[in-house]
């Protein structure tokens, strides 16, 4: 049987992303039979509510994917909530009860995640006590699941880590970073290792640049206070942009598991440079939405939202080029750029093949180094909304004469029109109750990220930037483009007209 048994409890319970994410993962968890008789949930976080209501607040959650009232009623009387302030003693030995009580109601094992969907300075405080207070438990398993950000710098990173490692041990801390969850960015591994016809030109020989993009249209919305301290550097590169780097730029483990896919990533991880703070301004360039219009709507500037300071400095757009210092990657600039309010939500990544080394169909008259080169070769991944690949060949135009024309090999999808796609959350919690890592984020992928990424940051801190530069519903900055151009290149972009016709 797939059913998998354990006790969850939920700190921040009450909060946005366990109402929009969590509980609507659980439930689909549950109807797919992977969550059955033996589970229960614990929602804790500051205020007084009964189980009633919380069932209520849970039912609320799900009530898009049109539940049964019978799978309503089975599914939410395994939720139980506890007021809970995390600096109270007295309040882990209320929990406690309740935990012990459930695991013989439920038959639970002992088995306990521990799902922190709160703010990090209280991680400590709370790993502190469930080991104090003996919620750990000694026969069942223990695991930790905690949500980004991972701190807001190497430094205070690792003192979390420290922290949370005097209680937890690497292996039960389970570090969600959502993009790991997402079916496309699972495939880059199977497009990679699974084709052998990419694997073998994936080096400086025969690729020119890889582009990431993590393009968002919308704006910050209700997040200004949490985004105005963060910025896209944090928010975004540290974490998934980083992440998927390290899936384009790592070896081919020998067997497909989580200990060596951590430790391909870790090494790919050390292979990007950390810039010195010169290189990393000629190399990072950042901008902030003003006013704009997209698609007939108006839209205002960043430092008009709420929540974020009238002279706000803070990035929400981020571009650059990273560096890989290795035998495969010398001399192929990884261009990755993300940012709020541009013309479309997209994430794509797009690998752009060597021109042929020359242009046999040029014109007799010109010199093959004169001659224009031939359309490159591009394998464009859309991650989402739109999922799958489009291979970019080159065939010859239909007619007399010797015409090169470009030809599309396009396959796609829309996740959001598959029912039974996972979401992403859902497969990270089914990943973590099977005590599997693998899409998870390791202290050392963090480590390394922070490295990378704080140089850039206080290179940038000690100049003022001149914000906004971009109108909102653009692809960003002037200086965006201009990092490419300079290099010879150009951003690969063009509207996904799939999404617009099946999407
Ligand atoms: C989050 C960021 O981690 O990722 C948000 O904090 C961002 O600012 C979001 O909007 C993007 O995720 P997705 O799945 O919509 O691409």
């Amino acid at each position: 049987s797939n059913e998998q048994i354990a006790l969850f409890t939920i700190f921040g319970g009450t909060g946005d992303l366990a109402q929009r994410k969590l509980y609507p993962s659980l439930f689909r968890l549950f109807r797919k039979g992977f969550l059955k008789e033996r589970f229960a949930v614990i929602g804790t976080a500051r205020r007084e509510w009964s189980h009633e209501y919380y069932r209520d607040i849970v039912r609320g959650t799900i009530q898009e994917l049109e539940p049964t009232e019978k799978e309503l009623a089975d599914f939410t009387s395994h939720f139980y909530y506890q007021a809970h302030n995390v600096t109270d003693t007295e309040h882990y030995h209320n929990l406690k009860v309740l935990a012990t009580e459930l695991d013989r109601k439920y038959q639970l094992d002992n088995n306990r995640i521990f799902y922190l969907a709160m703010a990090p300075n209280f991680f400590g405080v709370i790993t502190e006590h469930l080991k104090s207070e003996q919620i750990i438990t000694e026969n069942g398993f223990n695991r930790l699941i905690i949500e980004k950000p991972f701190g807001t710098d190497y430094q205070s990173a690792e003192k979390l880590n420290n922290e949370i490692r005097a209680v937890f041990e690497e292996d039960q801390i389970f570090r969600i970073d959502h993009y790991l969850g997402k079916e496309m960015i699972q495939n880059i591994s199977a497009v990679r290792f699974g084709n052998n016809i990419f694997e073998s030109l994936w080096n400086n020989k025969y690729i020119d640049n890889i582009q990431v993009t993590l393009s968002e249209s919308l704006g910050v919305e209700e997040r200004g206070g949490y985004y105005d301290k963060s910025g896209a550097l944090k928010d975004m590169v540290q974490n998934h942009i980083l992440q998927v780097v390290s899936l384009l730029v790592m070896e081919p483990p020998a067997i497909f598991s989580e200990k060596t896919i951590r430790e391909e990533k870790v090494k790919a991880l050390n292979s990007i440079r950390v810039y010195s703070e010169k290189e990393a301004m000629k190399n990072f360039v950042r901008g902030q939405y003003g006013p704009g219009q997209l698609d007939g709507k108006s839209f205002i500037s960043y430092r008009d939202e709420t929540n974020v300071e009238p002279e706000s400095q803070t990035e929400t757009f981020v571009a650059g080029k990273l560096v890989v210092d290795n035998f495969r990657w010398r001399g192929v600039p990884f261009y990755i750029r993300t940012g709020k309010q541009l013309t479309e939500k997209g994430t794509r990544i797009n690998v752009v093949f060597k021109p042929t080394p020359i242009n046999v169909f040029r014109d007799p008259s010109e010199n093959a180094c004169d001659a224009e080169d031939i359309p490159r070769n591009i394998l464009t991944i859309y991650i989402q909304p739109t999922e799958g690949f489009q291979l970019t060949l080159n065939g010859k135009e239909i007619g007399s004469g010797f015409n090169i024309d470009p030809i599309k090999l396009d396959y796609r999808h829309s996740a959001e029109s598959l029912d039974n796609s996972p979401e992403a959350y859902e497969k990270l919690i089914l990943d973590c109750l099977q005590g599997d890592g693998t899409n998870f984020t390791h202290w050392d992928e963090v480590a390394q990220s922070w490295r990378i990424v704080d140089v850039i940051r206080h290179a940038w801190d000690k100049e003022t930037p001149d914000f906004p530069n971009y109108p909102s519903g653009t692809m960003g900055p002037q200086c965006a483009f201009d990092l490419l151009s300079r290099d010879g290149f150009e951003w690969i972009w063009h509207p996904d007209e799939w999404y617009r016709e099946h999407g």
